[in-house]
């Protein structure tokens, strides 16, 4: 089953601070830029680091390791752009952060 979830309220985001939450066993990295929020996954490809501790340039991360850099929109590695990481929907209800992530479905 997936549906939103709340992450915070918007008061609890920084501008420009991404944060990391785990949701529907996945984590997930919620950035603030003005009234707009975007969750992309947490989880780097390259070798593991929260996207979350990045540091936000625009719409774009840059991996706090090794600075491969990700759309915080639609999750394109923009040193790659074939490749893309999961984004998520993010939606404000009243002052509710909620994202919707969909479990990993399990190899068969
Ligand atoms: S762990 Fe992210 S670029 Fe290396």
């Amino acid at each position: 089953m997936s549906d939103y979830q709340t992450v915070g309220k918007v008061d609890d985001f920084d501008e420009g601070v991404g944060r990391a939450f785990a949701v529907n066993e996945r984590m997930v990295a919620v950035f603030r830029r003005g009234d707009r929020f975007y969750a992309i996954d947490d989880i780097c490809p390259h070798m593991g680091a929260s996207l979350a501790a990045g540091c936000l340039e625009g719409n774009s991360v840059s991996c706090p390791w090794h600075a491969w850099r990700f759309s915080i929109v639609d999750g394109t590695w923009e040193d790659n752009p074939r490749v893309k990481i999961d984004a998520f929907a993010v939606r404000v209800v009243e002052d509710e952060v909620q994202v919707l992530v969909e479990p990993r479905r399990a190899a068969n």
